[in-house]
């Protein structure tokens, strides 16, 4: 796997996909980011530094990233957008219209890296229908790289059999509490990049009981201590070292500049070992085996 050991300082690492795109290693998300506070978050992470933003049409905020592309006087070229069509746009004429609608949210004509949010294993015909839409956007120059998200090893051997093109990315869960280190290989395996979803374990957050939040996790708070760090910049920087993309969110302007400011140390073997060791292998998010249109269902609107 890519891996962003030996980088000069401040440098931003980037990752190549499968068809050769070149994606920003380290993102930005806006899940959960209400409508009305994406243009200034969005804004912030640019002004950070970040070149790469991770929406979804469920999130609802679409617009705002794009206007927050807008104001920042960027050239469309040099941030990198990836977005999520959910399971409601799911089947081949579904999928196409669902790049329609993301792209006038967004604003562009052309989005960098456009995935399908879940698997639908009890209608697994509807989400390759959804895939091979994503292939003919491809061919039709309006999406530069295609990917899935929440995929398990047997979702992913489902969609190799019936399509033509392996994924760029599968976005799942990891961080140091839920690892799934047999996604990891069968990504790894199949030449599909893991990127991160709760990178920083933000999912962990309001958990009761034990291994509540990574942040106060007494390994990653001393490896943090060590290097001067924060525990979220140490966690990110487990991500980068190993060859993942992640993508931390944040509403706040200095955790937002914090999470990126991971280019200057280098965890030691040891220490990424011990960070490894501290998954619990339960999951935060919805299983992803259970993702039905009955229970997950909803409409996403028109631009
Ligand atoms: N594909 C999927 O199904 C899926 C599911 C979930 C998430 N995602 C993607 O992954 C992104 C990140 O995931 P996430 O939002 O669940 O979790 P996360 O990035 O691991 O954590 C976010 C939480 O951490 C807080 N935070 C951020 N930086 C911090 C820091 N330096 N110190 C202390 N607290 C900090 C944030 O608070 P404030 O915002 O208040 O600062 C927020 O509560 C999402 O935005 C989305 O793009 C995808």
């Amino acid at each position: 796997m890519p891996s962003v050991e030996g980088m000069t300082t401040h440098e931003i690492p980037f990752l190549t996909l499968n068809n050769g795109v070149e994606l920003p290693a380290l993102g930005y998300g806006v899940f959960q980011t209400p409508p009305d506070e994406t243009v200034p978050a969005v804004e912030a992470a640019l002004e950070a530094g970040y070149r790469h933003i991770d929406t979804a049409a469920a999130y609802g905020n679409e617009a705002g990233v794009g206007e927050a592309l807008r104001r920042s006087g960027l050239d469309r070229d040099d941030v990198f957008l990836e977005t999520k069509v959910w399971i409601s746009d799911y089947g081949f004429d579904a999928t196409r219209h669902a790049f329609d609608k993301s792209a006038a949210k967004l604003g562009v004509e052309t989005i960098d890296l456009l995935i399908l949010h879940q698997a639908l294993p009890s209608r697994f015909d509807l989400t390759i229908e959804a895939y091979r839409a994503l292939e003919t956007l491809v061919a039709d120059g309006k999406v530069r790289a295609i990917g899935v998200s929440n995929f398990m090893p047997d979702h992913l051997d489902r969609l190799l059999e019936s399509t033509a093109t392996v994924p760029a990315v599968n976005q799942v869960e990891v961080h140091p509490y839920f690892r799934q280190p047999d996604v990891l290989a069968a990504n790894e395996r199949n030449g599909i990049l893991t990127q991160a979803w709760s990178p920083i374990g933000g999912i962990t957050f309001y958990r009761d009981g034990e291994h509540t939040s990574t942040l106060k996790d007494p390994t990653i708070v001393a490896i943090a201590e060590e290097h001067g760090k924060s525990a979220a910049q140490v966690m990110l920087r487990w991500h980068l070292q190993q060859g993942r993309s992640a993508i931390p969110k944040s509403v706040t302007p200095h955790r937002i500049a914090e999470n990126f400011d991971v280019f200057d140390f280098e965890l030691t073997v040891a220490e990424l070992a011990a960070i490894d060791a501290l998954d619990t292998g339960v999951r935060g998010g919805p299983e992803p085996e259970d993702v039905t249109l009955e229970s997950f269902g909803r409409d996403i609107p028109e631009a």
